[in-house]
């Protein structure tokens, strides 16, 4: 059990479970546009850690950058999605792969999908390390899923709780 402010939270999933996912999404990113050079956009702050291991399995030419989004307050969703950084290299007929933390109302992916279609792109794909069914509110296809997870609020391995547990190498659900 571990403490983040005021709520604690229990161990969920292991590293070896994320190491297996990522190795999994890297295999199938690259079947699907090995040859492409594709643009992996890390979503801000969550995904740095995603972005990171995923990146490093991922073994063709590629190129990385990221864009940082903000919906979240305390634990939960809200419906304005804020652009805090965004990209300023040209992504006209790139392959463009969003890489996600975790999709939850799917709020997020629809703002990117809006900015990025607006663009030109040749492919846009959505990539996530966690996807939450239960609260997914859109109709919009996420193209990679790693780890299918229940209604949960989780921490670690870059997600946070206000701020805290993004340094957790395991991820965490509140303790109910
Ligand atoms: P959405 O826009 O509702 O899909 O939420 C997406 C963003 O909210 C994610 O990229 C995370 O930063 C944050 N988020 C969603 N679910 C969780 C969670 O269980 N723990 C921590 N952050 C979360
Ligand atoms: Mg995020």
């Amino acid at each position: 059990m571990i403490q983040l402010h005021d709520k604690q939270f229990v161990p969920f999933i292991s590293a070896k479970e994320i190491d297996f996912a990522l190795t999994k999404l890297a295999a199938q990113v690259e079947d699907d546009f090995g040859d492409d050079t594709p643009i992996f956009i890390g979503v801000l702050n969550g995904a740095f850690m995603v972005v990171s291991d995923f990146l490093k399995k991922y073994k063709k030419p590629c190129e990385v950058s990221f864009i940082k989004m903000a919906s979240y307050e305390g634990t939960e969703s809200t419906d304005s999605v804020k652009q805090l950084i965004g990209i300023n290299q040209d992504l006209s007929g790139r392959t463009v792969i969003l890489i996600e933390d975790i999709v939850d109302t799917g709020n997020t992916v629809e703002e990117l999908k809006h900015l990025f279609k607006a663009q030109n792109v040749k492919h846009f794909k959505i990539a996530t390390l966690f996807f939450k069914p239960e609260a997914y509110k859109k109709d919009i296809k996420i193209d990679y899923i790693g780890i299918r997870i229940p209604n949960k609020f989780i921490v670690g391995y870059g997600l946070d709780y206000d701020g805290l547990g993004r340094n957790l190498t395991e991820v965490y659900k509140l303790a109910e």
